[in-house]
């Protein structure tokens, strides 16, 4: 295993460049399952899960390579096997994606239960409603979701749930639609920058999708798709945790490639916090005043703020000069990363879905562990701005969602190193 070796204080200066959107590539290469032909996905990030999804997809009959350029070749050859099993699926929860493109495709998916999750209680009984609203037989085999059907009908789907709309139950039904007889229209889909790269991609390929970024899609089915090239947006969480660790260190950061149109709660945000955030040619250029100021952040579904990056948010409200409060409305249980910042002297109380952050002059460095992707970034990004040195544990955490993280930041000025435990 490795941790990271982080020795705080440094500003930092310069330009990273942004990653493509793990959120967006993990869907879209699924949806390959639907296709004919080849995929040629440009800008999907090198990161643990998306190499576990090429796993997966194999097992599942799509070959998948990336070429010399980094691009990544995806084609169908063996529609034989309809079974996501638990080995992988436990792994990584978004293998789910593949439940609703097997259904369409190859009229039957087996797909695990993904299981429990360290941010807390994730249910798919949406995902299952809104495929059987289009018509699917569904049965549980021994932990996993059995789903069939001859041929799928377009339906009226409502999509909403305890907590607002669900991502991948809409990527699920809305790639599922796209080969099913007639019209379906989805209310409550989920309005996320990735959904929408995910239906235009889908538009590509020959489908028929309409409202992609608002709460209501309609999807007219059509018989077949066809492969196509795509390039995978730019990934709003990446961007939006490098503008704290700008903040953070009172730094100046130009991110490459960041597009402020899917961020703008977290400007939003973050402007009131003091930060100064300005478009630039080929991104966005950011900034921090000295003085941070603390704010109240409440997490939803897009355009609200993400819930992916309340933890990074957390770390700056940190050294905010005063008290702010967050309420996570999305995962209500998602604050492992508490514990941990107050073992590097933060001041955080949690009550219920809501942590009250009584701003501190200063953190200090401890060796702190890792307990889910978000979570591994906010801790990073304190290390930065804490006095002496932090080992955050587990980093395997981190290379799920951020694409050589370390070497982004030494790049631009921080003091950090991955080791071998
Ligand atoms: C996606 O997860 C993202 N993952 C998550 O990012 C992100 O946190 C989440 O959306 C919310 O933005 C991918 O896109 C691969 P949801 P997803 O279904 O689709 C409840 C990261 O850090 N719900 O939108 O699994 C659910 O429990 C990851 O990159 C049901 O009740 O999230 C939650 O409270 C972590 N029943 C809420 O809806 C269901 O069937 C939103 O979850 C489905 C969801």
């Amino acid at each position: 295993m490795q941790h990271f070796e982080i020795v705080g204080g440094n500003r930092l200066k310069g330009v990273v460049p942004i990653s493509g959107a793990k959120n967006a590539s993990l869907p879209i290469m699924a949806a390959s399952i639907l296709v004919d032909g080849e995929t040629i996905l440009h800008n999907v990030p090198d990161l643990a899960d998306v190499r576990h999804l090429q796993v997966l997809l194999g097992r599942l009959g799509v070959k998948s390579q990336r070429d010399d350029s980094g691009a990544m070749h995806l084609r169908v050859e063996d529609e034989m096997n309809t079974h996501a099993e638990y080995e992988l699926v436990s792994k990584m929860r978004a293998s789910v994606c593949v439940m609703g493109p097997l259904l369409a495709k190859r009229k039957r998916a087996q797909v695990s239960m993904p299981g429990g999750c360290a941010i807390g209680d994730r249910p798919i009984d949406m995902h299952i409603q809104g495929l059987c609203a289009l018509g699917a037989e569904f049965e549980f085999v021994n932990g996993d979701v059995l789903l069939r059907n001859k041929k799928l009908t377009g339906a009226d789907i409502f999509l909403g749930g305890p907590f607002g709309s669900s991502v991948t139950a809409t990527a699920n039904v809305l790639m599922a639609a796209t080969l099913a007889d007639g019209r379906t229209i989805i209310e409550s889909a989920a309005c996320e920058p990735e959904i929408v790269d995910l239906a235009n991609y889908l538009n590509a390929c020959g489908a028929r999708i309409a409202g992609q970024g608002t709460p209501q899609l309609t999807i007219e089915g059509v018989s077949s798709l066809t492969g196509t090239e795509h390039r995978i947006i730019p990934d709003r969480i990446e961007v939006g945790t490098f503008m704290i660790a700008a903040a953070l260190t009172n730094g100046e950061l130009e991110l490459q490639g960041a597009q402020f149109e899917h961020i703008r709660a977290i400007v939003d945000r973050l402007r009131q916090v003091g930060v100064i955030v300005e478009r630039a040619e080929k991104g966005l250029i950011v900034s921090s005043s000295r003085r941070l100021e603390p704010v109240q952040i409440t997490t939803q579904p897009y355009p609200g703020f993400p819930t992916d990056l309340q933890a990074q948010a957390m770390a700056l409200l940190c050294l905010a000069d005063g008290n702010s409060m967050i309420t996570e409305k999305v995962f209500p249980d998602r604050f492992l990363h508490v514990g941990e910042l107050n073992r590097m002297g933060a001041h955080l109380r949690k009550a219920g879905p809501t942590v009250m952050i009584e701003g501190v002059k200063r953190l200090v460095g401890a060796p702190v562990m890792a307990s889910d992707l978000r979570a591994s970034a906010a801790l990073v990004l304190a290390a930065l701005i804490a006095k002496g040195t932090t080992q955050v544990q587990r980093v395997y955490h981190i290379d799920r969602g951020y694409e050589t993280i370390e070497r982004k930041l030494a790049a631009v000025g921080a003091n950090i190193r991955r080791v071998q435990d």
